[in-house]
């Protein structure tokens, strides 16, 4: 039976059931997995608990790229377990300096057909090669080096079928934004987008990058483009065109759906304050004076993005009131970047280059100025997102980034290089990349690894497991909450909060820091408490701190109108019970500090409808627990590491 491309990598890794209907949970045999420095102390503290001897999958790696300010001594404290953890496990190291995670995973790691699990939502940037990349939560980067299957939801995969060619001074940015104005931050949720048609087939890997990274806006559980001439030619560029498998959907087969988008009639866009899907022209939109530009980050931070955007500022001179800095995605681009003589044009333009890091992107580093309007290629604008909750960012395209730093208000390429636009479309990814793995540092044999002792210093807190959830809950409501909360907002990100996230008891203290400062405190002193959400709660990072974090302060349960894949599974894995409105008018009889009364909870839980008594109010309401047997299993047992351990133990008795 003809079968789509996502559905042939996801049968050729399937280990059970036999049948994928979505909606259903499958388990999936993972083939890679990807950490990083501010989220995997946990992941790898996990994994310690478990207690095998090595990672079980083909290739684990652990990149130290988003936090590279040492501001004391704990980012180092973390770098340095990291590093050790890793060649205690049989677990890549890609050192500081070598790039952003993404960037250095696809080039160096990826290849068609292969299924990967990273600890990051843009993880699926590795689309753009024709893998199957999923981002999900630490804890399940644990489970999956274990071996054991990882369950995943059955998506519907959708086709996005791509007609016609993008214009000169457009940008993949522009297919990706498109989607979002179209189909909102929500409109992914349990869906695949699996990119196709003519127009599919003129875009670059570097441009491919940009919609499968960026897809995780739409809250998509992954996006995909097919392994064709183009993937190719850049397996080939990276000297490993003999891992390339061409591969992709069949002829005549079904989608769930299905979305037309023609590259011809797409012009510049901007995503304004403070969502990605506030989608405008660049045209349309109100003129405002920036302060502050970024170029660059895993999003757009290819050779073709940064060539394209110093070709627009050459000859010109960032203006005067405008602080612009570029962020590079790896080591390999910033090379050939200086070859072509590309990073001289930025320097002569003005232009602050920065570590090949995140940095900026989390807010490690170039925070806005008060009330600052700053223009970034990245993915995000939540916020605070960018370390000011003050500040009002855009999201744009590299070209337009450009022209923005050059005129000081939003404009596009076409407006700063005239006809001359046409020539962006000469720059191209190279034919070869200046290959140089020094900065990876492979895994030592199992003996060698043995031998290691894994440096912990005083950064690095214990894990926090949790207990069991009890029969009878009866607690308050220690925060009620709007819609669209980000896990930014739970857990905030700057290289100071970053630095923290090894250590549970202090981070703590600072969750939901910028949305409600007194939320720690007052969580804390209740002792246990149950939060009420609105709409996508949790969407955004996949940082599984804004689960343990309020697992450690004692919330039990979260109630919401509709919830994010990722962070509802980081809810599960520690031991937090995922509750949706039945019906979400009841949202609104809620209130801030209402008692709350669950009985028979376990029993309940079971039905997968609970009962819940808000005694303050003297109503009821119902909520459902959109949860598969084992999820429930998981929560029943006080979260994943109890679950895994058991499971482990069961396989080993057998
Ligand atoms: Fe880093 Fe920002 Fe990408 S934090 S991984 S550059 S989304």
């Amino acid at each position: 039976m003809a079968q789509n491309l996502s559905r042939k990598i996801l049968q050729a890794h399937l280990a059970k059931p036999s049948e994928m209907v979505p909606g259903e949970e499958i388990c999936l045999k993972v083939d890679q997995t990807l950490t990083h420095d501010i989220n995997a102390v946990m992941t790898y503290l996990a994994f310690e608990q478990i207690g095998l001897d090595r990672t079980r999958v083909e290739t684990s790696v652990s990149y130290l790229d988003h936090n590279l300010l040492y501001l004391d001594h704990k980012t180092p404290d973390d770098h340095i377990y990291l590093q050790s953890v890793a060649k205690r496990y049989g677990v890549y190291v890609s050192r500081p300096g070598n790039g952003i995670c993404h960037a250095v995973q696809v080039a160096r790691f990826g290849a068609p057909g292969k299924l990967s699990m990273g600890g990051d939502s843009h993880t699926p940037h590795g689309g753009s090669i024709g893998m199957m990349c999923i981002g999900v939560g630490g804890m399940d980067i644990a489970t999956a080096m274990t071996g054991v299957p990882m369950r995943l939801k059955m998506p519907q995969i959708i086709r996005v079928n791509l007609t016609g060619k993008l214009r000169p001074g457009c940008n993949a940015k522009e297919v990706i934004l498109e989607m979002l104005r179209r189909n909102t931050v929500k409109g992914g949720l349990g869906k695949i987008y699996e990119y196709t048609g003519p127009g599919a087939a003129t875009l670059e890997v570097a441009d491919r990058v940009t919609i499968t990274n960026m897809g995780a806006e739409l809250g998509a559980t992954t996006s995909i483009f097919p392994a064709d001439e183009m993937v190719r030619k850049f397996m080939k560029a990276q000297g490993r065109e003999d891992q390339f498998a061409e591969l992709g959907p069949d002829e005549g087969c079904s989608y769930d759906g299905e979305i037309e988008i023609n590259l011809s009639e797409l012009e510049p866009l901007i995503a304004c304050p403070h969502q990605p899907d506030n989608v405008t022209t660049i045209r349309q939109v109100e003129k405002k004076k920036v302060q502050q530009v970024l170029i660059g980050g895993c999003t757009n931070g290819s050779y073709k993005d940064i060539a394209r955007a110093a070709m627009v500022l050459k000859g010109h001179h960032v203006h005067e009131d405008v602080s612009c800095t570029c962020a590079i995605s790896s080591k390999q681009i910033y090379k050939q970047l200086l070859k072509d003589g590309y990073i001289e044009m930025l320097i002569d333009a003005g232009v602050r280059l920065l570590e090949l890091a995140c940095g900026p992107c989390c807010a490690i580093g170039q925070s806005p100025a008060t009330e600052g309007v700053a223009v970034r290629t990245t993915n995000r604008n939540f916020k605070g997102r960018a370390g000011n909750p003050t500040a009002h960012v855009y999201l744009v395209s590299p070209e337009s980034a450009a022209a923005c730093a050059v005129t000081g208000t939003f404009s596009t390429a076409q407006e700063i290089m005239g006809g001359d636009v046409v020539r962006l479309e000469e720059i191209l990814e190279p034919e070869a990349y200046p290959i140089d793995d020094s900065q990876l540092i492979p895994p030592l044999s199992v003996e060698a690894a043995r031998e290691v002792e894994i440096v912990r210093g005083p950064n690095i807190a214990p894990l926090p497991v949790p207990d069991a959830p009890e029969q009878h809950l009866k607690c308050k409501v220690s925060l009620k909450t709007v819609d669209n909360i980000t896990t930014d907002d739970i857990t905030p990100a700057s290289a100071e909060f970053s630095s923290m996230r090894s250590n549970i008891p202090l981070m703590s203290q600072y969750c939901y820091h910028r949305y409600d400062p007194a939320f720690a405190a007052r969580a804390k002193e209740l002792g246990k408490s149950i939060i009420i959400g609105g709409e996508n709660y949790g969407q955004g990072s996949s940082r599984e701190h804004a689960a343990i974090n309020p697992m450690y302060l004692g919330v039990k349960a979260v109630v919401a109108k509709s919830m994010a894949r990722i962070h509802k599974g980081n809810l599960v894995n520690h031991g937090i019970i995922p509750m949706i409105f039945e019906d979400p008018a009841d949202y609104d009889r809620i209130s801030q500090m209402d008692d709350l009364e669950i009985v028979n909870l376990r029993d309940q839980m079971a039905q997968r409808r609970v009962e819940i008594r808000d005694n303050t109010k003297g109503i009821s309401f119902t909520a459902k627990l959109d949860l598969s047997d084992s999820e429930l299993e998981v929560i029943l047992c006080g979260g994943q590491l109890r679950y895994l351990k058991k499971q482990l133990q069961e396989m080993d008795e057998k």
